[in-house]
C-alpha cells in the first residue's frame, strides 16, 4: 500500500473541495455509474485528478468522484472502481475507503455485479450482502500495520452492519422492490470461473461470485466504518447458465438494474443520517 500516494489523494480532495464533509460513501461497480443521478450532485472530479485512483481501465467504469447529497446526507459517490485484477496492487482499490475515513465518513455502501450461484438468484436480481468469503488468496491488510485500519487483528464477525441491512430490507419493501440476501465470494478474476470452480464455491457457501467488494469491505470494517453491500446478479455463474459469459452482457444486465437501484437508494439513504 502506497500511503504517500493515498495521502496525496486526500490532500487533492481537501484542496479542491475544502468544505466537503461526507458522512457516507458509495462505490458504484460495473455499469452502475449513472445511479449517481439519484443524488443531488454538487461537484465532480475525474479520477485522473486523484493520484491513488488514476484512470480506470475497464469499460463501464466511468472514473468520477461525485460530491453529492441525498436525504440530507452528504455523500462521496465513486463512479467506477479499481480492481485487484488490474495488477496495480492495493493502493487504487483502497483509495476510496482511505479517503472516506480521512474525511471522517462513518459508513459506506459497496455495490457490484456478480454471477448468481444460488438457484433462486436470477439475472437482474438485487442481493443484499449478508457476509462474504475472501477467495482472493490475499488480504489488503497485509503489510506494515497502519493506524488508519484500526487494530492489527480485526474482528470480522459482523462486517455487513445488521442495522443497515434491516434498513435496506425495509426500504426495498416500501419501494415495492424484491431484495434477496446472500453470501458474496470474491475471486481475483479477470477470467470468469470454470463450472467446476462454481460447484466448489457453492459447496463452500457462496451464493454469488464476483471480483470486487471484499477488499473495500475488509478495509472499511477495519477502519470502524459501517458497511453495506449490494450485488446485482448479472448472469448465472459459469455452468449454471448455458451461455458463455461476457463483460458486455454483464454490463448490460447491470445497466438494466439501474432504475431499481436508484429507487432503492433514494428510499434507503436516510439510514446514513444517523451515522
Ligand atoms: N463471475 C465473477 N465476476 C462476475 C460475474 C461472474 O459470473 N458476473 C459479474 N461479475
Amino acid at each position: 500500500m502506497d500511503y504517500g500516494l493515498l495521502d496525496q489523494t486526500v490532500e487533492a480532495v481537501r484542496a479542491a473541495w475544502p468544505a466537503a464533509r461526507p458522512r457516507a460513501g458509495l462505490i458504484l461497480g460495473s455499469g452502475w455509474g449513472s445511479v449517481v443521478d439519484a443524488f443531488d450532485v454538487r461537484a465532480t472530479m475525474g479520477y485522473d485528478a486523484l493520484p491513488a485512483l488514476g484512470r480506470t481501465g475497464v469499460a463501464g467504469h466511468a472514473g468520477t468522484l461525485a460530491w453529492c447529497e441525498s436525504a440530507g446526507v452528504e455523500t462521496f459517490a465513486f463512479c467506477g472502481r479499481r480492481h485487484v485484477y488490474e495488477g496495480e496492487g492495493w493502493t487504487p482499490v483502497a483509495a476510496p475507503i482511505y479517503l472516506l475515513r480521512a474525511l471522517d465518513a462513518q459508513a459506506v455502501l459497496l455495490t457490484n455485479a456478480a454471477g448468481g450461484i444460488r438457484a433462486d438468484l436470477a439475472p437482474g436480481d438485487l442481493m443484499l450482502i449478508s457476509d462474504h468469503i475472501n477467495m482472493l488468496s490475499s488480504n489488503p491488510l497485509i503489510g506494515p500495520h497502519h493506524k488508519a485500519w484500526g487494530a492489527r487483528f480485526v474482528d470480522q464477525s459482523s462486517v455487513y452492519d445488521p442495522a443497515l441491512r434491516d434498513h435496506f430490507t425495509r426500504a426495498a419493501q416500501t419501494a415495492g422492490l424484491a431484495l434477496k440476501e446472500g453470501v458474496y465470494m470474491a475471486v481475483t478474476g479477470p477470467a470468469y470461473e470454470t463450472p467446476a470452480e462454481v460447484r466448489a464455491y457453492e459447496r463452500l457457501g457462496a451464493d454469488a461470485v464476483g471480483m470486487s467488494t471484499v477488499p473495500e469491505a475488509t478495509l472499511a470494517n477495519a477502519a470502524g466504518m459501517r458497511v453495506a453491500g449490494l450485488s446485482c446478479i448479472a448472469n448465472p455463474a459459469a455452468g449454471i447458465g448455458h451461455q458463455p459469459l461476457s463483460h458486455a452482457d454483464v454490463a448490460e444486465t447491470a445497466a438494466a438494474a439501474v432504475p431499481g437501484m436508484k429507487t432503492l437508494l433514494a428510499e434507503a439513504w436516510s439510514c446514513f443520517s444517523s451515522t
